[in-house]
C-alpha cells in the first residue's frame, strides 16, 4: 500500500486500547475493568481486527508513525494477540520502519515472563506501571506487584526492549518531600532515557474520592504540592531528563512520539473499548470514540463491523481549543502556524501580552508559544484565557509573537 503521510508532520498514530486489568487500583479511573471468570480472549481478537478493517476505510493510504497498546492492563494480552493486531495494522496501512509500538505494562513477574514474546511480535517500546518503590506505599495504592518486582520487571524490560520507561505517582497520602527526593533519586538511577512522573489526582467515583471527601485521606496540597513539583523539575533536569511535557520527561530524541501526536494535534486511530480517535476525512477533522463498556463493544463490533458510537466532525473552533490544550502541554510550546492551519484562529494580542506580564505564558522561537514553569502550574486557567482570546486569523495583530516570513 502506498505510504501518503498523515495530514500533516504530527504523524499518524494507532492506539489499541485494552480494558482489562487483575485488579482496579482505588485511585485510578480509566476504562479498565476486572473480569474475576476470564474473557475469550480470541473472540476479542477478532473483534479488534474487524474494527481495524474499518478504521482503514475511515483513513486509508496513511503511513503508520507509532502504535500503542494502553489500557487497562495490555500486558494480560498474549503474545499472540499483540502479533495479530501488529499484522492487521500492517496489512491496513504501511507502517514506517522506524515506527515506534509501545505496550504498557504492569510489573508483576507473571507479566515481565511475557515481554521477550511482545518484543518477538515487534513491540519495540515498554512502559511499565510502577507507580512506587516503596512495598507499604504499593499496598496503599493497591498495587498486586511488590517493589522487588518492579526492579526486576524494569531490569528485563530495559534488557528485552530498544526503550523502556516507567511510570511513577507521586503526591501520594502522607508523602513527605524527602521521602519523594530519595524515591526520585532511586527511580532516576533506574531510568533509561524516559520516565513519566504523575502527580496523584483524586479522580470522580474512584475509592480514593470517596475516602477524600469523608477526610480519610490527605494528599499533599498548597505549598507542599508546589514543592513536590517542583523539585521533581530541579532533579530531572540534573539527571538529564527534562519535562517535554507536564508529567513526561525525557534526553532530547527519547520523548514518546505516540504522545507527541496526541500533543502536536496529529490524527490517530482510537481501537478498542472506550478508544478516542481523530481522523482528517473530507475536509473535516472528526472526533471518535467508542463504546466503553467492553461486552457490549464486542457486539457491537460483532454486529456492526465496528463499535464506535461517535463520529463527529469538529467546528474550526473546537479544533483551535483542543490544539492550544494539547500544545500548550508541551515545553517545545503551541506551534501558532499549525493553530491557525486547522483553525484559522490566533490568541489575540492583549491577552498573549496579559499573560506574559503575568509570567506564565512566553515566547519559544519563531511562531511559538509556551507555558512558562509557574504557567504550568496553572495551565487550565492560561488554557482558557488564550482560547476565550482566539480570533480569526485575518485580524490584523496577531499575537505579539515573531511570525514566520
Ligand atoms: C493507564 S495507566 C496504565 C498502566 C498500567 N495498567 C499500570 O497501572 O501499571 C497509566 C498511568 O496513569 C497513571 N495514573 C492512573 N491514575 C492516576 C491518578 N489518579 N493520578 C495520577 N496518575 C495516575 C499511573 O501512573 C499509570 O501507570
Ligand atoms: S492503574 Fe493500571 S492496573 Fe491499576 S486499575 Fe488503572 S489501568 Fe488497571
Amino acid at each position: 500500500m502506498t505510504g501518503r503521510p498523515a495530514e500533516d508532520d504530527a504523524g499518524f498514530g494507532v492506539y489499541v486500547h485494552w480494558p482489562f486489568c487483575a485488579s482496579k487500583c482505588p485511585y485510578c479511573d480509566f476504562n479498565s475493568h476486572v473480569r474475576e471468570g476470564g474473557i475469550d480472549e480470541p473472540r476479542y481478537l477478532r473483534a479488534y481486527l474487524r474494527e481495524l478493517r474499518h478504521w482503514a476505510e475511515l483513513a486509508p493510504g496513511r503511513q503508520v508513525t507509532s502504535i500503542f497498546f494502553g489500557g487497562g492492563t495490555p500486558s494480560l494480552m498474549s503474545p499472540g494477540t499483540v502479533a495479530a493486531i501488529l499484522d492487521a495494522i500492517a496489512d491496513a496501512w504501511s507502517v514506517a520502519s522506524d515506527a515506534e509500538i509501545t505496550l504498557e505494562a504492569n510489573p508483576s513477574s507473571v507479566e515481565a515472563a511475557r515481554f521477550r514474546g511482545y518484543r518477538t511480535a515487534g513491540v519495540n517500546r515498554a512502559s511499565l506501571g510502577v507507580q512506587a518503590l516503596d512495598d507499604a506505599d504499593l499496598r496503599a495504592l493497591g498495587r498486586l506487584h511488590t517493589a522487588k518486582e518492579a526492579l526486576a520487571a524494569i531490569d528485563v524490560a530495559r534488557t528485552t526492549f530498544e526503550r523502556c520507561s516507567f511510570d511513577m505517582i507521586y503526591a501520594r497520602p502522607a508523602q513527605k518531600l524527602q521521602a519523594w527526593q530519595t524515591e526520585l533519586g532511586q527511580a532516576l538511577a533506574l531510568a533509561g532515557r524516559h520516565l513519566s512522573l504523575y502527580q496523584l489526582t483524586i479522580e470522580a467515583e474512584t475509592p480514593f474520592a470517596t475516602l477524600h471527601a469523608r477526610g480519610k485521606l490527605r494528599v499533599p496540597d498548597g505549598e507542599l504540592a508546589h514543592a513536590l513539583y517542583a523539585l521533581t523539575q530541579e532533579l530531572t533536569e540534573a539527571a538529564g531528563l527534562p519535562a517535554y511535557e507536564i508529567s513526561n520527561h525525557a534526553a532530547p530524541g527519547d520523548e514518546c512520539r505516540h504522545n507527541l501526536t496526541y500533543w502536536r494535534y496529529g490524527e490517530y486511530a482510537g481501537i478498542g473499548p472506550g478508544a478516542h480517535g481523530r481522523v482528517v476525512a473530507g475536509g473535516a477533522r472528526h472526533a471518535t470514540s467508542t463504546e466503553r463498556q467492553p461486552e457490549r463493544w464486542v457486539q457491537r463490533v460483532e454486529m456492526d463491523g465496528h463499535g464506535m458510537v461517535e463520529r463527529a466532525p469538529l467546528s474550526r473552533a473546537e479544533q483551535g481549543d483542543e490544539a492550544l490544550l494539547m500544545g500548550l502541554r508541551l515545553s517545545e510550546g503551541l506551534n501558532l502556524d499549525r493553530l491557525a492551519a486547522v483553525s484559522g484562529m490566533r490568541p489575540g494580542l492583549r491577552a498573549v501580552e496579559e499573560l506574559f506580564g503575568l509570567g506564565l505564558l512566553e515566547s519559544c522561537g519563531d511562531s511559538r508559544l509556551r507555558a512558562s514553569r509557574a504557567g504550568r502550574i496553572v495551565l487550565n486557567e492560561v488554557v482558557l484565557r488564550l482560547a476565550s482570546a482566539l480570533e480569526p486569523v485575518s485580524v490584523p495583530a496577531g499575537c505579539g509573537v515573531t511570525r514566520k516570513s
